[in-house]
Order: structure tokens, then C-alpha cells, then sequence
């Protein structure tokens, strides 16, 4: 009963494959979800909602209103009481509603009061699921957030070869417990993570800083929270929104305001994943006016800031870990090492400059990740969000 207590709302819509839907109802309430089917009216001319509603238990949700008594059919009751929602099948037609908001049916309303997370498993006809309008679609749903169970390839009703059968609902029931189970993995649990760069202040109006853009730390605090964590995110100056509900986020600008922000909430952490690129000098003075130019050299003297991550490393108690990050230019492995102890990590992240499309700015990254004992493992090329999964999934799972 993997999946007990989970109520989970099904979106069918017009695709031959939602027969496979009585099925994936089935493998769903086995596991132990409660299932409320949503279909739309063109869902019903390949299932019936009676064969569905014996299933769940429940009445089949198709329309706005019930045509005898006038029953209002709430979207947003729907969209608060779920934990998931699934789709599937979902039509290009669906994905195309989804995509733009077109809101002309009870599966699209529902879809867009939900509050819970999304997954779609896409199923029509091969040149159909190949056309770009089709792709993307689904990339802007990608975008929304919402997972794409991609369809397999295999015969397709029309008898023609190729991808776009719906994947078996064994395939998205387990894939399902499998999202609840990461989803939970990591509840209860408190984490700081240090994101963006420090701005370190010459004058009102300038200041030495470097090009991190914060997209690794937020993708990291995204990833944890999405797991269950309750997530500290420390976050220099960056131009990047996140809105979920068990991050708190904390703002500062300088080295001296991420390192006061971070030890002071270090004792009560279980991890903490120190993914800023934090400033190494600052100006010995701050000018209290702007400096003006006069064309001669200009000397300015820059003192140490501290090492958050070797204090923290510090004051780390048993149970606790500690997560870094090192960007090399040169002998990467044998200074990521080094950091490790130096500053008493658990593991380090390892990102080269050297591999392209990995690094400040990017939206993916290529890294390895190095553990204490001198255990590595080595990452291809992947968007920062699946990066920040392998790390969650290798240093705190
Ligand atoms: O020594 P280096 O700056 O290369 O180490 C990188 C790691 O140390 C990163 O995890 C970074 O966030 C952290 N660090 C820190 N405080 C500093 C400098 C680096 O936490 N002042």
C-alpha cells in the first residue's frame, strides 16, 4: 500500500489508449490512493464513466454542472484536495489547452486550480507526438513544472511504427510511488544552502562581485523542498524567484551578511550545501562617497573574508553534513581533495570551466561529485534542476 492516504486525481481525455485508464485506476486504489476521475467529453467516447465510477467508487467528473439537479462541480475543491495529479491519456489537443490555458472543459479548469504536481503521460499518433507544435507543448508544460511520462514506441492504433503509445499504466503506477517516495524522502529534515555571489562594496555605487547567477542554489533548495525538506536558502544578490512554501529565503549582499546569516542557523540544520560563490576579499575601506576618477593608478587593498564553509565545517556535530562546491581551472581533483579536508566536507561538487555549457550562467552543468572517503562519481551534461537531484540523490538520500 504504497501509495495509501495519496488522492490522486485522473485527467482522461480522447486518445484510444484511455482504455489503458480503467487499468492505471486499478494499479492506483491496489496501492491504496483514493482516485477521482476527471474525463473530458471526448475522454467518454472511448471509456465509459460507469466502468470508471465502479472503480474509484466515485462519481466520474466531466461536467460543470450536473444536468438534472444543476450541481456546481468544483475544479478548485479538486485542485486543494489532491496530492497528484495524473493525465493520461493526454491528447495533443490537451497538451495544446494545458500549454495556453484554454480553459473550455472540466480536465482543463481542474488543471488549472491545481496546487498539487502534475505528471502527463502524452499518447497519439507518431507524426502527431513528432509535430513541433506538439514539442512544444510540451516543453512549456515542462516549464510550468509539470513531469512528462514521454509515450514508448511501439505499434500505434493506426498500425503505423513509432512513439506515441501511452506508457504501460504498470510503468506509471510505479513511477508514481516512486515520486511520492522521493517526495517524502527527505521530511523532517532542516537545510541551509548558500546560493548566487556576494557583492563586496568599494563605494555606494560599486562593488567587486563575479558572474554566479544562483541557478545551481536554487534548483538545489527547489529540489530539497520538493523532497519534504524545510530549506534555509541564504541567497546572495540574484535576480531569481522561488515561491515554494518550504523555503524560506534569506537575502544578503556581502560575505559578512552570508556568513552571520548561515552560522547562525547552522546548529539547527541537518545538512547544509554551501553552492555560493563567495567573494574571498573585500575592500579594507568602504568609501562613504562615490570615488571620483583622477586619472593616476589606484591601489586598493583588499583584506580576507571569512570561510563559510571551513566554519561550518567547524562547528559541525555528529549527523550533521556539509556539502561543497569547488570550481577549479586546474588539478580540479586534487584541490577538490584538498578542500574536502581543509574545510571538513563530506562531500564536494565538482564543476569544471573547462567543459562547455557547465558553470556560472548556464542552465545546465556537468559535474562529479567526490565524497571523504574518496569515493567519485562522474555526471554528463544535464539541466541544473536533474544536477541538483543527483546531488540531493547522492549526498543526503
Ligand atoms: O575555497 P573555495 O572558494 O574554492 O571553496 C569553494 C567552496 O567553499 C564552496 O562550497 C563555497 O560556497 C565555499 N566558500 C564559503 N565561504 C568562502 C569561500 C568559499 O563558504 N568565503
Amino acid at each position: 500500500m504504497t501509495l495509501k492516504g495519496k488522492h490522486i486525481v485522473l485527467g482522461i481525455t480522447g486518445s484510444i489508449a484511455a482504455y489503458k485508464a480503467a487499468s492505471l485506476t486499478r494499479l492506483l486504489i491496489k496501492a491504496g490512493a483514493e482516485v477521482q476521475i476527471v474525463i473530458t467529453p471526448a475522454g467518454k467516447e472511448f471509456i465509459t464513466p460507469v466502468t470508471l465510477s465502479a472503480l474509484t467508487g466515485k462519481a466520474v467528473v466531466s461536467e460543470f454542472f450536473t444536468a438534472n439537479d444543476g450541481t456546481w462541480h468544483s475544479h478548485v475543491d479538486l485542485g486543494l484536495w489532491a496530492d497528484l495529479m495524473i493525465i493520461a491519456p493526454a491528447t495533443a489537443s490537451t497538451l495544446g489547452k494545458m500549454a495556453n490555458g484554454i480553459a473550455d472543459n472540466m480536465l482543463i479548469t481542474t488543471y488549472l486550480s491545481m496546487k498539487a504536481p502534475v505528471v502527463i503521460a502524452p499518447a497519439m499518433d507518431l507524426d502527431m507526438f513528432a509535430h513541433p507544435s506538439t514539442t512544444r507543448n510540451i516543453e512549456i508544460l515542462r516549464s510550468y513544472g509539470n513531469i512528462i511520462i514521454e509515450p514508448a514506441a511501439g505499434e500505434l492504433a493506426s498500425h503505423l511504427i513509432g512513439k506515441g503509445r501511452m506508457e504501460e499504466p504498470e510503468k506509471i503506477t510505479a513511477f508514481v510511488e516512486e515520486f511520492f517516495e522521493k517526495q517524502e524522502s527527505l521530511s523532517k529534515k532542516k537545510i541551509l544552502i548558500t546560493a548566487g555571489p556576494t557583492y563586496e562594496k568599494l563605494d555606494p555605487v560599486r562593488f567587486i562581485g563575479n558572474y554566479s547567477s544562483g541557478k545551481m542554489g536554487f534548483a538545489l533548495a527547489e529540489e530539497c523542498a520538493g523532497r519534504g525538506a524545510e530549506v534555509i536558502l541564504v541567497a546572495g544578490p540574484v535576480s531569481l524567484k522561488t515561491d515554494h512554501p518550504n523555503i524560506t529565503r534569506v537575502n544578503v549582499e556581502s560575505a559578512e551578511e552570508m556568513y552571520n546569516a548561515s552560522v547562525n542557523v547552522f546548529p539547527n540544520m541537518d545538512a547544509a550545501i554551501l553552492c555560493a560563490a563567495v567573494a574571498d576579499y573585500r575592500p579594507k575601506e568602504q568609501a562613504s562617497e562615490k570615488m571620483k576618477r583622477n586619472g593616476e593608478e589606484l591601489n586598493l587593498l583588499l583584506v580576507p573574508n571569512k570561510d563559510i564553509a571551513a566554519s561550518l565545517g567547524g562547528m559541525k556535530k555528529d549527523g550533521q553534513r556539509l556539502i561543497g562546491f569547488a570550481l577549479e581551472t586546474k588539478d580540479e581533483t586534487q584541490n577538490a581533495l584538498k578542500k574536502i579536508e581543509k574545510k571538513n566536507l563530506d562531500f564536494i561538487v565538482l564543476n569544471s570551466l573547462n567543459d562547455s555549457g557547465a558553470g556560472f550562467q548556464y542552465d545546465t552543468n556537468k559535474i562529479s561529485i567526490l565524497s571523504r572517503n574518496g569515493d567519485r562519481k562522474d555526471f554528463g551534461l544535464k539541466s541544473k534542476k536533474e544536477v541538483a537531484s543527483d546531488i540531493i540523490t547522492e549526498t543526503l538520500a
